[in-house]
This record gives C-alpha cells, structure tokens and sequence, in this order.
C-alpha cells in the first residue's frame, strides 16, 4: 500500500538487527537436507518461537548450517539487499561468534566472509553496513576479553562496534563480568551497544550505562519500570534501539498498544525503531514504523523525528550522515 510506500521513502538508519536474523527458512530446510541435520521442528512451524531461550537455541541450530564463505557472503549480500528494499540508507549489523559453530578459532575468515558479501552489496548499491561484533550474556569474563583482544588485534574495518546479547536473565546480574571486555574496546576506539531491558529489568540498562559504557542500547524498554533510569537516560542522551514485533512475538510486551516505546519517547527518551531479526521475525523496517504509526497515531513529523534519531544513533560515519540527513 501507498503508505508503506511512504515508509520506505523517509530517510532512516537501522541500527539493531542480527545477521543471524536473516535466514530465509526455505535455505536453511535445504542446508538441513544437504547437511544430513534434522530439523528442530517441521518446516511449517520452524519460526514458532517459544521465548527468547528457545529463539536463542534456533539460532544455534540455524548459525551451525551456515558453514562455507560463500553462506556467509549470501546471507550478507542478501541482507543488505533487503535493507535497501526497506529505504535504509545505513545500517548496525550485530553478528555474534558464539552462533556459528563451524567457525570456532577463525574469527578473521569468518569476518571476511561476510564483509565480502557487504562489500559486493555495497558496490551493487545497496545498503552500507557496519558490523557490531557480539558477546554472549551467557559466556565468562575471560572469553570475553579474549574475544576483545583478537578484534582489537584484528582492527577489521568493517568491525565498528562491540556488542553483547543473548539471555540476560540466564545467569542474574551479569553486567560485572564484561566490565574489562567493555572497557577494553572502549578505550581502542570501538562504540559500545548493550542488550539490556529486553530478559533482564530496569537494573540491565542502569548496568549497561554505569558499568559498561554502552553507547546505545538494544532494546531497553523496561527500563520503563524504574524512573530512574528512565531519567538516567534522558540525561545521558543514550539512545534505545527498539524493535517492536521482536518485542511481542519474543513474550517481553502483550502487545503493541502496550509497548512502552510511545511512554519511552515522551519521557524524552531517544527512541529509533528497528526489527532485531527480520527474516525469522518475519518483518521489515517499514512494517514496524506502520505499526507505531497506528497503534500511537504518530504524525509524520514524530516518524521524521524517529527516523532521524536513528541516523544519529547510528555508527555511520559523519559522512555517511550527512547523506541521510
Ligand atoms: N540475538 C538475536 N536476537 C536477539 C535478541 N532479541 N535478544 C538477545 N539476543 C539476540
Ligand atoms: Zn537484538
């Protein structure tokens, strides 16, 4: 319809999605098949997810199928397709090591696989990208820095950030234990993005900020449930990266009319809207601002102004900016 349409136009950054979101569930059925691995569960119902815990562990399954260069090229190259389809002009792509099971110990020819899927993209004239590499919630401190140590020495350039995700609930408060990780790559000059207040509270994002020095925040939407740190946020100017269906099909909010991002952006929060892991979600960026637009009759000048948080919020350089501005 002409008001997706109208959507994809506006120009916007993405800055919280997976590439292990991106899986097309027909490829990953015929991998399965080639590869001799069952399946988790039949293919018509390989995207019921029961939870985060259980999407976590498809992600594994699915990440393990994914074992030459030229998977994971095509799955890059796909991706930034994909965004270009949704009008994003710039996008934060976080992929997490811990996933991919056929790459253990080759984090250099991991990222040049899928750097060179972006990098054909890109000349193709689809969207840029810049990869936010993760840390598992649920991995020690010492990987951790290990996993630090080898992209600081590795100094890929499409490498613009340092992440963490998974299941913050899992192991109680964790933000402690990746303090040093965090501050390693703060200090050689990688950004710093957090999932916090998606499976852990208000206390996650608070841990995020104080402890970790995140530049942006994945999720963060109950820190709703502590003024505080909703305060803490204003005043700091820290942006959440929000992903409304990831939020909803995932059990962390009943429902869209419910979700806290529209209490979020009139408290003064910087919010921008994203889609976690659009394929498996089964979602694109213009269908969640269509969502926020309905539930919360946002104006086009609110959707400009989100629109416009998320080119800021975003790790593209200033040049890259400027173009989307
Ligand atoms: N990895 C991919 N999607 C995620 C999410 N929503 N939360 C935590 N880790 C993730
Ligand atoms: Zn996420």
């Amino acid at each position: 319809p002409l008001e997706l349409e109208r959507l994809r136009m506006l120009p916007k950054a993405e800055v919280h999605l997976h590439l292990e979101g991106a899986f097309e569930p027909a490829v990953l059925a015929q991998w399965a098949q080639e590869a001799g691995v069952p399946m988790p569960r039949p293919v018509e119902h390989l995207l019921d997810f029961q939870g985060l815990a259980d999407f976590l562990h498809f992600l594994d399954w699915a990440c393990g199928l994914a074992s030459t260069s030229e998977r994971l090229a095509e799955l890059s190259h796909g991706l930034s397709k994909r965004l270009a389809a949704s009008g994003v002009g710039y996008a934060d792509v976080i992929v997490n090591p811990t996933h991919w099971h056929a790459w253990d110990g080759r984090l250099k020819a991991m990222l040049d696989a899928i750097d060179a899927g972006f990098s054909a993209a890109e000349r193709e004239g689809f969207t840029p990208v810049g990869l936010c590499v993760s840390l598992l919630r649920t991995q020690s401190a010492d990987d951790a820095v290990q996993l630090v140590n080898a992209l600081i020495e590795l100094a890929h350039p499409r490498v613009v950030a340092l992440s963490i995700d998974g299941n913050e609930a899992a192991a109680g408060r964790t933000g402690p234990r990746f303090v040093e990780a965090f501050r390693r790559a703060g200090a050689a000059g990688l950004k710093r993005t957090v999932h916090a207040g998606e499976s852990s509270g208000p206390e996650g994002v608070r841990d995020a900020i104080e402890l970790l020095g995140a530049d942006r925040i994945d999720h963060g939407v109950r820190a709703i449930e502590d003024p505080g740190v909703v305060r803490l946020l204003v005043e700091r100017g820290i942006p959440l990266g929000i992903c409304p269906t990831s939020n909803i099909l995932l059990g962390v909010c009943p429902s869209i009319e419910r979700h806290p991002i529209e209490r979020l952006r009139q408290a003064g929060v910087r919010v921008s809207i994203n889609t976690d892991d659009p394929v498996l979600l089964g979602t694109t960026l213009e269908k969640e601002y269509a969502l926020c637009r309905s539930a919360f009759g946002w104006s086009d000048d609110v959707l400009r102004a989100v629109a416009r948080t998320s080119i800021e919020a975003s790790f593209a350089g200033e040049v890259v900016k400027d173009r989307l501005r």
